[in-house]
């Protein structure tokens, strides 16, 4: 697989995605008009948009339809926005930059910023259980209660309150991992089972592939906690060094640098190794993989 063919393929989903967002935020012109706004300003324009993109790697080989897969994807990214806008407020991270620009309570208020996360939540759901989004219904249902799972207490706001418990402990790695699996790996996990789900794959598939989305999961978070320990604040488009300076447990103040590092190269083989059944059709996620692991910001 060469460089330029995935570039291309993550820039040809990435506009995709940004054109579907587009279209299924509410307009601003709507009243009420400034919540529209700030929905927009925070979803459109920024972000990698990495979990729309496993939907569509996964979607590829589930041989799911275009409709399906931009209305997951969508979900996923709209979940996805609304966990960054409250992860950033005052009672939580209390952040100031976002995707290179200010936060949603920096550039509103937070009672804006609070109601942009619940308003994106919703959103996904009404997106994700329109009418004949997925061929089959019951699929849909299961994609329905999948990213149910994957965003609630049980998955990405589970992690985040135990994220928010931890400050200033020091967690073991089987607590670590756990708490990572939670608040950015599940809704991961649920990127690569929607796009499954979206198309057709035998259970043996499903299982192989779920394997993949744990794997890269906890490696996404693995490599945004060695970011924000050797990246400056201006190429993440977040502030950087904020994990020590607010005393959160990390991979690295758990191991250090090289041993994360390790650990993320072990986590990134496992996610490849389970690919091996599906061959060259594969390829977009082990781009991904690459992706993830060797990404600057
Ligand atoms: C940041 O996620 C928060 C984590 C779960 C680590 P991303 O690194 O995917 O952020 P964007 O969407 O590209 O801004
Ligand atoms: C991300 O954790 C988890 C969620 C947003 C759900 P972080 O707090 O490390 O994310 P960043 O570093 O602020 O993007
Ligand atoms: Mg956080
Ligand atoms: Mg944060
Ligand atoms: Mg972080």
């Amino acid at each position: 697989m060469s460089e330029t063919r995935f570039l291309e393929w993550m820039a040809q989903y990435q506009r995709t995605v940004e054109h579907a967002l587009e279209t299924h935020l509410p307009r601003t012109e709507l009243a009420p008009e400034r919540l529209h706004e700030a929905m927009r300003y925070t979803t459109l324009g920024g972000g990698k948009r990495v979990r729309p993109l496993l939907v569509f790697a996964a979607g590829e080989l589930s041989g799911a339809s275009a409709r399906s897969l931009e209305l997951a994807a969508c979900a996923l990214e709209c979940i996805h926005v609304y966990s960054l806008v409250h992860d950033d407020m005052p009672c939580m991270d209390d952040d100031s930059l976002r995707r290179g620009k200010p936060t949603v309570h920096v550039q509103y208020d937070e009672a804006t910023a609070l109601l942009v996360g619940d308003a994106l939540q919703t959103l996904a759901f009404d997106l994700l259980s329109a009418p004949e989004v997925f061929p089959d219904p019951a699929r849909q249902l299961r994609a329905i209660h999948t990213l149910a799972r994957a965003s609630g207490s049980r998955g990405m706001a589970g992690g985040q309150a135990i994220d928010l418990a931890s400050v200033g402990k020091s967690l073991d790695r089987a607590e670590l991992e756990y708490m990572h699996i939670h608040k950015t790996g599940a809704l991961i996990r649920a990127a690569i089972l929607l796009g499954a789900l979206a198309g057709a794959l035998s259970d043996e598939q499903m299982a192989e592939l779920d394997h993949y989305g744990k794997c890269i999961g906890l490696l996404f978070q693995v490599v945004d906690d060695i970011l924000d320990a050797t990246a400056d604040t201006a190429t993440l488009g977040k502030t950087a060094g904020k994990d020590a300076s607010h005393n959160k447990p990390t991979y690295v103040s758990l191991m250090g640098l090289a041993q994360s590092r390790e650990f993320a190269r072990s986590l990134s083989g496992d996610a490849d190794a389970s690919l091996a059944s599906f061959g060259e059709a594969a390829w977009p996620l082990k781009a991904l993989n690459h992706y993830i692991i060797s990404r600057q910001f």
